[in-house]
């Protein structure tokens, strides 16, 4: 089996004050399976981007496999979908079979070739750029977050396809989509990268046993530390006053006697001492450079007013919206105060498109059935995709939002300082999603519209948002597919469908 040997690699972007990867070394076996993991901006992207030689950096890459890079970049999207595959792929007329092949297992029907790649709905989209990846199969897939935008179904379409392919690196966040199809793991940490034989979960397990021996390890240093210094006060106490009863007789009275012996008595203690601390202050520095690879979760609190009236926020009966073709499930729901609404259902069946008619985004929709939202409601509108641009001062103050109450939450969110004035588009996919959430937890808002919070978002602040919202209970209609959101914070759902 051949191998991808990366070598004494380092690289950072030029604005960076560190290195992203500074002398990093992997062996990876081209039959693996591999889960890419860390938290956002941590450099997954970048590594995908390394192997494929789109970056200059230091060190090499050993290898003599193609890789190949999901997502693509489709230049032009209003171009039947067949037009689509023959640009990224060079097949020829006779080897387009290959691709029919790949989209019947990925439960597509062969129809959306001839349909215009812009018309597919996110999940079709994401099957034939994964189907184009693997007409190649001796190739190495790098495959960068397939399942934002995915439903629960299309999900698991998606593992299982992977489950029966091997060698490639996927990137997730989410662990119940991973655990079914890696059996490895490259964890990108704070202070380094490792990799693991196993799955997410037994990957998390290790790490969470590896963070309690540390932190274990470093109370107890602590402890030792503690002892060493109370020990040398006593004999630094011990030495100086056996230094001044050196001149001293029992009267206190001061005389002239040779008492050396305490003199070097004492010397010889307090060196013991010292050397003792010496010893206990590397250990700790040393454990604290393990310790940097613990991930810290703080708290994040949204900046909601609860009001004693009204008690019904939004109500929608009989909706229905309608387009050309398309015509929307009818829909009916209430939100009341303090409830979380979870709107269900699958890709492409109208669920961002309820939450703009309930905005009042203009719309090219009919619309059929009623829809009530109260007076006079603070509303914060977290949209589906990463479309801000620009500096994140200006964001903000275009919202009336201090820049440093949106600072503050990026912090808590583990954003480095540097990246406050970068351009938003410069970011990692996560980054992005984290402005548009620090804004949004940063606005004042009696009632939140949130449309798949978690795309893009690493597991951390993944617990973060869950944590915040059971603490607070804000009034709010959500849109995700991530079951885990949907089941610890919903209060009710309402599922879409025909
Ligand atoms: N073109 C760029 N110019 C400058 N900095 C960049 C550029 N692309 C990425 N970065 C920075 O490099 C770091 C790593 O980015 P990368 O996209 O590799 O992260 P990631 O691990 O894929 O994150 P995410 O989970 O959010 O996708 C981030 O801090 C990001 O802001
Ligand atoms: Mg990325």
């Amino acid at each position: 089996m051949g191998t991808i040997q990366i070598e004494n690699v380092s690289f950072r972007y030029d604005q960076m004050v560190d290195n992203l990867f500074d002398s990093l070394n992997l062996k990876i076996d081209e039959s693996w399976k591999l889960g890419l993991i860390g938290r956002n901006g941590r450099g997954k992207t970048t590594l995908m981007k390394l192997l494929l030689g789109q970056l200059d950096y230091q060190g090499q890459v050993v290898s003599n496999l193609n890789f190949y890079y999901y997502p693509q970049a489709v230049v032009d999207k209003n171009v039947p979908t067949i037009e689509v595959v023959k640009n990224l792929t060079h097949l020829e007329e006779y080897d387009l079979w290959k691709i029919e092949i790949e989209l019947d297992k990925l439960k597509v029907d062969s129809g959306v070739l001839q349909q215009e790649f812009s018309t597919l709905s996110p999940g079709e989209r994401t099957k034939v750029l994964l189907a184009i990846l693997f007409i190649d199969e001796s190739g190495f897939q790098l495959i960068d977050e397939p399942t934002n935008h995915l439903d629960i179904e299309g999900r698991k379409i998606v593992s299982d396809y992977l489950k029966s392919k091997k060698g490639f690196i996927v990137i997730s966040h989410d662990k119940n989509f991973l655990n079914p199809v890696i059996d490895h793991v490259i964890s990108i940490n704070r202070a380094d990268v490792d990799v693991y034989k196993g799955n997410f979960d037994t990957w998390q397990d290790n790490k969470n046993r590896q963070d309690n021996s540390e932190q274990n390890e470093k109370e107890q240093l602590k402890k030792d530390i503690h002892r060493l210094h109370e020990t040398a006060v006593k004999r630094e106490n011990w030495s100086n006053s056996a230094e001044a009863q050196k001149n001293k007789n029992r009267y206190g009275e001061s005389v002239n006697l040779d008492k050396g012996f305490i003199s070097h008595k004492s010397a010889k203690m307090m060196k013991k001492a010292k050397t003792a601390e010496k010893r206990v202050d590397s250990a700790i520095n040393e454990k604290q450079s393990l310790l940097k690879n613990i991930e810290i979760e703080e708290p994040i609190t949204l900046n909601y007013e609860e009001l004693s009236h009204p008690d019904i926020f939004v109500q929608v009966d009989n909706l229905s919206l309608r387009h050309e073709t398309i015509t929307t499930p009818v829909v009916n729901f209430k939100v009341k105060k303090n409830q979380v609404l979870a709107v269900i259902g699958q890709n492409g069946i109208g669920k961002t498109t309820i939450f703009k008619q309930i905005l009042g985004v203009p719309q090219p929709f009919e619309q059929i059935g009623d829809i009530k939202v109260a007076n006079n409601l603070k509303i914060s509108y977290l949209r589906q995709d990463n479309e801000l641009t620009g500096e994140i001062k200006a964001l903000a103050v275009d919202k009336k939002i201090e820049p440093e109450m949106v600072y503050s939450n990026l912090r808590k969110l583990g954003f480095e300082r540097y990246l406050f004035n970068q351009p938003v588009e410069n970011m990692s996919q996560g980054q992005r999603r984290k402005v548009a959430l620090a804004l949004s937890l940063s606005e004042k808002a009696n009632l939140y519209f949130w449309d798949e919070p978690l795309n893009y978002l690493d597991v951390i602040t993944r617990q973060q948002i869950i944590s915040a919202i059971k603490k607070q209970h804000p009034t709010m209609l959500l849109i995700d597919h991530d079951q885990d959101l949907i089941d610890e914070v919903s209060t009710q759902k309402v599922k879409l469908h025909y």
